[in-house]
């Protein structure tokens, strides 16, 4: 089956009882036990029937299936945010006294994670330049795991995880991706060499900027091993309802990451043209530094498009005038949302630090919706003449 058939079918639990079509909500904390049903349904956590919602629960499994089939991963579970997803992901993956090689560009909280927790627990974390994971200028035989972001934030540099997965497996490193920002309609890492992803399904996986909520998937059976322990630890199962919301959400990803690849290349091309812009970064642009790698790794280029006006009151000029994107942090949602970095994401920053990694206070991030494209171009087009 291909990804939209597999969007709308896979993982749906139909009672025959009932005949229902649509998964129901599951919204028990408890089960009974013993189950006197002679065909209970199976928690695939452990193998056995069903006992208590923070170890699975009918709806989790619903909705990691449905995202095993997208990502085509073998195994999948879901977390309460996309950052449980990845703590419980690290700490299952290393112990005391070994190193993380990671990509400079993170999250500001998977960084703060590497920075400053991880050390509290003996693991050091080294962050290097995207362009140098790229370059493979490391050695990899000195880290017990590789930790990347397919695309970061905000410049949209892209990783080259099927380089970087290929050096890192001569060297018996496992590699997990943070694929949040492409999605797993652009991007499946695990297809380019990756041993665990994760996402924030709180972005395009649930897309309707309505839920937070984390997964992850991996073809291991040891290393699904380790996060669902990790889960039952930690506790991040997320809720019924917020898994019921996202497994909706789910079904219609490949249309919406479809419309918003071409609603960001539109922008990104008019954004090129335009004698108010000074930069733009998108992947998907020829003459993006990212291109070729972006066509070895990516199977479309994303819905997030940055670029830089003259100033900063310029680009605060802009956002004040535009109608139809609305001026709010986060991404991936059906409606299209702007910020300028410096005041959102990377806020905590020094300017000093700021100008050190190239955000700078006149750069604007969007992440393009599912509007029709003539209405956000025509918007764009008028906020440029007020700046
Ligand atoms: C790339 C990336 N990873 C992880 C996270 C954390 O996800 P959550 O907010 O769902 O915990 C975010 C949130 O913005 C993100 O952008």
């Amino acid at each position: 089956m291909k990804f939209n058939t597999k969007a709308v079918h896979s993982g749906e639990i139909e009672d025959p009882r009932f005949g229902n079509v649509v998964t129901p909500i599951f919204q028990t904390s408890t089960f009974l036990q013993p189950n006197p049903s002679s065909e209970p349904y199976l928690d695939l956590t452990s193998g056995g029937p069903f006992l208590y919602t923070r170890w699975g629960n009918p709806t989790l499994q619903s909705l990691e299936q449905k995202y095993a089939a997208l990502e085509e991963a073998k195994f999948a579970l879901s977390f309460s945010s996309g950052m449980s997803a990845i703590s419980s992901a690290v700490m299952a993956m290393v112990k005391a006294g070994q190193s993380i090689l990671s990509v400079a560009e993170l999250y500001g909280q998977t960084f703060h994670l590497f920075a400053h927790v991880l050390p509290k627990y003996g693991v050091r974390v080294d962050f290097v330049p995207a362009d140098k994971l790229n370059e493979l200028d490391v050695k990899m035989e000195d880290y017990s795991l590789v930790y990347l972001e397919s695309i970061t934030n905000p410049l949209l540099k892209v990783l080259d995880i099927r380089e970087i997965s290929k050096a890192a497996a001569e060297s018996h490193v496992p590699v997990l991706v943070d694929a949040t920002f492409a999605s797993p309609f652009n991007q499946r890492p695990l297809e380019l060499g990756a041993e665990v992803v994760v996402h924030s399904a709180t972005k395009y996986i649930a897309g309707h900027s309505d839920v937070i909520i984390g997964v992850a998937g991996t073809n291991s059976e040891e290393r699904f091993k380790g996060l669902v322990s990790s889960r039952k630890d930690f506790g991040g199962s997320p809720d019924p309802h917020q898994a019921y919301l996202t497994l909706r959400g789910l079904k219609t990803l490949g249309l919406r990451v479809e419309r918003q690849n071409s609603n960001a290349m539109a922008l990104a091309k008019m954004l090129n043209q335009s004698r108010k812009v000074r930069t733009v970064h998108y992947p998907g642009l020829t003459d993006s530094p990212y291109f070729n790698v972006a066509r070895r790794n990516l199977t479309g280029f994303g819905g997030m498009v940055s670029f830089e006006l003259r100033d900063e009151e310029c680009a605060k000029r802009f956002l004040r005038s535009l109608t139809i994107p609305r001026s709010a942090p986060s991404l991936g949602g059906v409606e299209s949302l702007i910020t300028r970095p410096v005041e959102t994401s990377h806020s905590s920053l020094s300017k000093e630090e700021r100008e050190k990694i190239g955000i700078r206070d006149s750069l604007v991030r969007f992440s393009a919706g599912i509007e029709d494209q003539e209405d956000l171009l025509e918007d764009f087009q008028r906020a440029l003449e007020a700046c």
